[in-house]
């Protein structure tokens, strides 16, 4: 098993990662001396398939889960579902040291970590990641929240688990297109950060895809390294942490424009990462062949990388709308090259609509895979 260490001071915590590791988990829950009550939160499929060997595993450790089912989806990533759940932990009177877990993707984990962060002001939570975006992003890092009808994301808190447990076993039974787009997020960490991370990427895209246990252990454990270190050092985006919204831009526009229906994050994040480095290419803030290659290998994985056709001043108007937008000017996360990123602030009109002008001329001719 693997060990990733999240170094926050006294709410430091590690990040285990192996394969078949569920029957593990007891001997860890042991050392971190939670109270007898948790709550297991989960949706109807993920306790279907992984529901009886995490509530083993509490009970052999001496604790008394109440598990609790979410139906599936972000649609549910609400202060409704939110209430639903304190409504339990109230009634079973949960106390201070009654944990919380959150068996499933990102959705299951941001919900149950804002229960966490809240009830009492704060239980311990442990994160069972089951997708890859969980894996790799969401369950590493303390961001935790719900969505309200009028933005994604809007209401949270920064909030640490207690530990993350993930079994790269459990991504045999995710959705392809799940796990397509969670390499998104993956191919970013090579960019901002690290050039090999990159490198091995192309080199073992197709062992991922496999679902290749020891390819898939190296890969979530080398990702959570990088996200761990960039949470460490700044833990509530005041400005490094800010290099991980690279490709989330125009990620995001894209996902604002088509109502949230078409792509998927990670889908809609790969264009953006290509999107970002066309731009800086463009700038000569980085040379051509970084773009082609995060084209390339976003490609051969099965990620699209193609700008969807929009009107160019719908794009600006929510890039205007944008938190990152200072005297009209965007801001965007660029490559200086493979590995190294910069944020740059001064994004005008002019850069964007021609990078867009260019993606339209050039769609689907300039790199093809191969
Ligand atoms: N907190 C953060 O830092 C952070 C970072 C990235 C994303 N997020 C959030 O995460 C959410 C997206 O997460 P997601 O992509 O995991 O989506 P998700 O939680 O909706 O999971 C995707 C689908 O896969 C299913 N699933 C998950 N694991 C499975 C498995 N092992 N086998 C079979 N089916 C499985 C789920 O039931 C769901 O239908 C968004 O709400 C996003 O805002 C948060
Ligand atoms: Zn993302």
């Amino acid at each position: 098993m693997k060990n990733v260490r999240v170094m926050l001071g006294p709410r430091s915590y590690d990040i285990c990662i192996g394969h078949n590791i569920i029957n593990n988990l007891k001997d860890y829950l042991t050392n971190l001396s939670l109270g007898k009550k948790v709550a297991l939160i989960t949706n109807p499929k993920i306790k279907r398939l992984y529901g009886d060997g995490i509530y083993n595993q509490l009970t052999a450790a001496g604790l008394k889960p109440t598990i609790v089912e979410l139906p599936a989806g972000e649609r549910y990533k609400t202060l409704k579902s939110v209430n639903k759940i304190y409504d339990l932990l109230i009634k079973e009177r949960f106390e201070r040291n009654s944990a919380v877990i959150a068996l499933g993707g990102g959705v299951i984990g941001d919900i149950a970590g804002f229960v966490a962060a809240t009830y009492l002001r704060g239980v311990p939570y442990i994160q069972v990641p089951t997708s890859l975006v969980a894996q790799v992003d969401s369950s590493v890092g303390g961001k935790t929240g719900v969505n309200h009808h009028l933005g994604k994301n809007l209401i949270g808190a920064f909030y640490q688990p207690v530990l993350v447990w993930i079994d790269v076993e459990v991504l045999k039974t995710l959705p392809r297109r799940e796990l397509i787009a969670g390499m998104a997020e993956v191919i970013k960490y090579g960019v901002i950060m690290n050039e090999g991370f990159f490198c091995f990427i192309e080199d073992n895209y197709k062992k991922v895809l496999a679902l290749d246990q020891e390819t898939l252990i190296k890969m979530v454990e080398r990702s959570c390294e990088i996200k761990a270190g960039v949470v460490s050092a700044d833990e509530q985006e005041k400005g490094l942490r800010a290099i991980l919204n690279f490709g989330h831009t125009i990620g995001h526009a894209i996902e604002t424009i088509t109502d949230y229906k078409r792509y998927k994050h990670g889908e809609a994040v790969s264009i953006g990462m290509v999107f970002a480095a066309k731009m800086a290419s463009r700038m000569g803030i980085c040379d051509k062949e970084v773009y082609k290659r995060i084209d390339r290998v976003c490609r051969l994985i099965g990620l699209d990388t193609t700008l969807p056709d929009m009107e160019f001043k719908d794009m600006w108007e929510i890039l205007q709308r944008d938190k990152k937008v200072v005297n009209e000017m965007v801001r965007f996360v660029v490559p200086l090259r493979l590995g190294e990123v910069k944020i740059i602030d001064d994004v005008d009109r002019d850069i964007l609509q021609d990078t867009v002008q260019s993606c339209y001329n050039t769609n689907n001719f300039e790199c093809p895979p191969n």
